[in-house]
């Protein structure tokens, strides 16, 4: 059954020049398409919506400061499994716990800058993709 996640890439991916990079990692699995991509900052009440489940903890602030830091990349991924598959392809938040081959593992080091975020479920898939982008059908 085809799924849709959020994807975005996060500002220091972009500023490393990964974009085409990690895209490219996502375009090459069989039968997973981009339906949406674009380059864009994101503002504060953005950065609420989304991380809201996260408000209080002590990485909250940082990460919000940080996803406000520069572009990121936003962009909608659909096809077969692909909430599990592009975290998978992902590695676990801590790069240096992610295994070489994936994309944290072979580029991150500190957990701040872990390169992509990814919807963890379909709950939250459906949740993000209506902030980032409403117009979907
Ligand atoms: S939790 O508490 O287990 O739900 O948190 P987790 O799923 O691991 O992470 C939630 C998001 O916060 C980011 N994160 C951090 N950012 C900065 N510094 C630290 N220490 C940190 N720990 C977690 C993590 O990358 C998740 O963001 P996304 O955008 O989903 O990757």
């Amino acid at each position: 059954m085809s799924e849709r996640t959020l994807v975005l890439l996060k500002p220091d991916a972009v500023r490393r020049g990964l974009i085409g990079e990690i895209i490219g990692r996502i375009e090459r699995k069989a039968g997973w398409t981009l339906s949406a991509l674009e380059l864009r900052s994101l503002d504060q009440a953005t950065l609420e919506q989304h991380y809201g489940e996260h408000q209080g903890k002590p990485f909250y602030e940082p990460l919000v400061a940080f996803m406000s830091s520069g572009p990121v990349v936003a962009l909608v991924v659909e096809g077969e499994r692909v909430i599990e598959g592009v975290r998978a392809l992902a590695g676990p938040t801590d790069p240096i716990a992610a295994a070489p081959g994936s994309i944290r593992g072979d580029f991150g080091v500190i957990v701040r800058e872990n390169l992509i975020h990814a919807s963890d479920s379909a709950e939250s898939a459906e949740r993000e993709l209506k902030i980032f982008f409403p117009g979907l059908v």
